[in-house]
């Protein structure tokens, strides 16, 4: 809603967030001048930053801390996942690029299913079978030669020499390894590097990573494709009982797209299009609540969560029956997100009562025919911006680490309709334009997006979440627009969610007090503070008025945010 900055950001912040929160601290994050690197772990973020340093652009140092994850954070950085990039270039100039896992060529509509036609628990997340054909390596590439400045061996050796020297193990990884231990080892045949019971503070060295980036920086994104990695890769993955071949690496390709865009206010927000619904969906949420008075109403407060709730509700409804790989389906995103469309969907929305998801369906359009993801946020000396989200889907993927080469795969097939109706891991409900078909990308959530206000660059932001993506990037794109926040609190605040099916409004447990809570279920809500210990981990940076940079780095997890 409407909000005009009449008086220095500082003092309007100071009091925006006394009245959102009654509280009178206001908590920055990191400020610089020139440039900024936000990811999820410290080693990750330095990386890029020395890269900008050195006079590379955003565009380098997106490659150089893609890579930089896949070694300090192999719970979601990765060379065996996928995902997307939406950028903004100092000149204005938008685009994205989908470097998504496909679907091997040998997969079929049935495949995780049994002969009654039940989804077979565990198969599209466990192991060989869940694997997706992983994009990373050809993301990277296609970024460097397209928009990089820096030759590649300035991009990939530090990586390696991180890889090599090794990172050291926070206390939430720790926790995470000993989780994770159990599946590690139904998914693999021999032991893995995570099967030791590693500490934090104990230094994790990845020699056999580095020889794979050593090769890869040797023969370019072919090495991945084409050569002895992907003869590794392939044979691997088959021994494992998976279809992936070698003739489905080399036909991989990451694949340029047009971003979904639309108006809120005095932004313009930037984000991903289908294959991802994160664009469709932010479109259709933010265009709902438009006519409301968020900022009048206050953030986190009852109006405000109600009608926030009703908008994903209806957006969620439309993602399940109309989204998917464009490329195969015909996904009507221009009707998704046009304005009647959805002043239409809100219709029947009241203050007085919950709507029920078994009243709500998707709309009726003329169609014409857990955290286990990550999130990176990069502006440059030069004021170019980008946004990625990339993923492995679970956490660590499919759980099979290829020892040879150091690196998890994937299980990114959860993320296709396995039967019409049965909600996947993350309890979304796909249909026909979602279900499996060779080579088609799987339909995903996550949300990269960039935020311009009064034509300029004003945001890039992001998080991981499963299906709870779309909505934490909502949220704090609100917190800082209507309710005047720092990125670092709108970070920071409480989260909640609600995705049509199951219909409950899933909230960050205790953060939320009880009479609000109350208020909610006598509404009509069904609440469950019980199933998300945090939601996202999103990671920003905001353009301050003087046009330096505050970093959001999220508490919830390690994620730091450097720059200069
Ligand atoms: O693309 C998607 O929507 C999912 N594969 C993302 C998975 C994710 O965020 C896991 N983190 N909780």
């Amino acid at each position: 809603m409407k909000h005009s900055f009449t008086i220095a950001l500082m003092l309007c912040l100071f009091f925006s967030c006394k009245k959102a929160n009654n509280k009178t601290e206001v908590t920055r994050g990191l400020i610089t001048k020139n440039a900024m690197v936000v990811s999820a772990r410290a080693e990750a973020s330095k990386i890029g930053n020395d890269i900008l340093k050195q006079g590379g652009n955003a565009f380098d140092a997106m490659c150089a801390t893609q890579l930089a994850l896949a070694v300090a954070y192999p719970y979601a950085g990765n060379l065996g996942g996928g995902g997307f990039m939406v950028y903004r270039k100092a000149n204005g100039e938008i685009g994205s690029i989908d470097f998504r896992e496909k679907a091997p060529m040998a997969a079929t509509k049935d495949m995780y299913l049994d002969e009654n036609g039940d989804v077979i628990p565990e198969k599209s997340t466990l192991g060989a079978m869940a694997v997706g054909v992983p994009g990373s390596v050809a993301g990277v590439f296609e970024v460097h030669e397209k928009l990089g400045s820096l030759p590649i061996e300035a991009i990939i050796t530090p990586v390696i020499e991180l890889a090599k020297k090794g990172v050291v193990v926070t206390k939430k990884q720790e926790a995470k390894f000993k989780k994770y231990q159990p599946l590690f080892l139904k998914a693999n045949k021999d032991s893995i590097l995570f099967d030791l019971p590693w500490k934090a503070k104990d230094t994790i060295k990845y020699p056999k990573l580095a020889n794979t980036l050593q090769r890869i920086l040797k023969y370019g994104k072919d090495e991945f494709y084409k050569g002895e990695t992907a003869k590794i890769l392939a044979k691997f993955i088959q021994d494992n009982g998976g279809i992936i071949t070698e003739e489905d690496l080399a036909n991989y390709e990451a694949k340029w797209r047009t971003p979904t865009t639309f108006n809120y206010d005095d932004l313009k927000v930037i984000s991903m299009a289908p294959p991802s619904s994160g664009g469709v969906c932010l479109a259709q949420i933010m265009k709902m609540l438009e006519p409301f008075n968020l900022e009048n109403h206050g953030q986190n407060s009852l109006k405000t969560i109600q009608v926030i709730t009703e908008a994903e509700r209806r957006a969620y409804a439309d993602r399940s029956y109309y989204l998917g790989d464009p490329d195969f389906a015909n996904v009507p995103v221009e009707t998704l997100i046009k304005e009647d469309y959805l002043n239409g969907r809100m219709a029947d929305f009241s203050f007085e009562k919950a709507t029920l998801s078994s009243h709500v369906s998707h709309g009726n359009i003329q169609v014409v025919e857990s955290d286990e993801t990550t999130h990176y946020s990069i502006v440059d000396q030069f004021g170019n911006a980008i946004a990625v989200t990339t993923t492995l889907n679970g956490a660590y993927g499919s759980k099979l680490y290829c020892s040879e080469l150091g690196f998890f795969l994937n299980n990114e097939m959860d993320d296709f309709s396995s039967k019409p109706g049965t909600p996947n891991m993350f309890g979304l409900i796909g249909a026909e334009a979602n279900k499996i078909e060779p080579q088609k990308r799987m339909l995903s959530s996550m949300t990269p997006t960039i935020v311009e206000k009064n034509g300029k660059l004003y945001m890039t932001l992001g998080t991981p979440g499963g299906s709870t993506i779309i909505t934490s990037v909502l949220q704090t794109i609100l917190n800082v627009h209507e309710f005047g926040m720092t990125m670092q609190d709108a970070v920071n605040a409480p989260r909640f969610h609600h995705q049509w099916l199951p219909d409950e409004i899933r909230m960050e447990p205790n953060k939320f007090n009880s009479k609000l809570v109350s208020e909610l279920e006598n509404l009509g809500y069904s609440i469950n503070e019980e199933d998300s210990p945090i939601i996202g981990i999103v990671d920003g940076i905001l353009v301050l008025d003087d046009n330096s940079y505050e970093g959001g780095a999220d508490y919830r997890g390690d994620d730091t945010a450097v720059g200069f």
